[in-house]
């Protein structure tokens, strides 16, 4: 038997880029499985887990913005590619064994279930893992808002947003050796210091609502069991 979890219920928080792997575009088979290995590995321990995705490895609404397009079509645009992405990672969970299910916020009944919170929580009471498609339905709103806003309404205990470093720095350290890792910040400190973590919106969300967070690498196997397990890896943002 795996280890108790240190969470009853998460919500996971994937860019749509994790799943591209190093091609950097689409979907990466071998990438997704590996990460469905994890995630297995992590709801062995009993956790309850709710998923969001990004849609960064097909398109990114806002800079198709800059470039000129009209910000909502962009952002719907970015909503239906979030999709693709949840009903793929909905095979790559079922091929390992696990049920799930895609909620979608925007209704396409013949692809995924509409997002019904009361049957969400109940999907996740009987340990379903739950893929929230399609942002909040909403332009404007980054899939980092639409998983604080899944968090809250499932009543996770915790946000585990997986990126591509070990957390939450001072600089970016892709470009910076001396880069230094923070093990815990405030809401606030992440709002003033202008961290790149989550953007403005979903961090106000988190603070108000007191949901931590905790930033991690997915990159590195077994990290999310890690982070379940409540072993102190990435950065934790919570209040003071
Ligand atoms: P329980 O009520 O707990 O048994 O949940 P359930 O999800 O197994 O029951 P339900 O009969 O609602 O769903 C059976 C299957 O149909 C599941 O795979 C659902 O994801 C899927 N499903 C349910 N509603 C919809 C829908 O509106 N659209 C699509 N595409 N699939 C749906």
């Amino acid at each position: 038997m795996s280890k108790a979890p240190a969470y009853r219920r998460v919500l996971l928080k994937l860019s749509g880029e994790a799943l591209a792997g190093q091609e950097g575009f689409g979907i990466h088979l071998e990438t997704l499985t590996s990460i469905a290995k994890d995630i297995k590995e992590a709801v062995q321990t009993g956790v309850q887990m709710g998923i969001v995705i990004g849609a960064g490895n097909f398109f990114r609404g806002m800079a198709a913005s800059a470039k000129g397009m009209d910000r909502a079509s962009a952002d719907y645009m970015g909503m239906l590619a979030t999709c693709i992405n949840s009903l793929a990672l909905q095979d790559a969970l079922e091929k390992q064994g696990l049920a799930t299910r895609v909620q979608s916020a925007i209704e396409m009944a013949e692809i995924a279930e509409p997002y019904i919170r009361r049957k969400a929580i109940r999907h996740l009471e009987k340990n379903r893992i739950v893929i929230f498609a399609a942002g909040t339905g909403n332009p404007y709103f980054t899939t980092d808002t639409a998983a604080a806003l899944r968090a809250m309404e499932i009543n996770a205990d915790i946000i585990l947003k997986a990126t591509k470093v070990d957390g939450i720095y001072d600089k970016d350290p892709m470009k910076f050796k001396d880069a230094h890792l923070f093990q815990k910040l405030t809401y606030i400190e992440v709002l003033n210091k202008g961290l790149q973590v989550m953007d403005s919106t979903a961090i106000s969300l988190c603070m108000d609502n007191r949901l931590p967070i905790i930033t991690f690498n997915l990159t590195v196997p077994g990290n999310i069991s890690r982070v379940i397990s409540g072993n102190p890896i990435g950065t934790l943002v919570a209040s003071a």
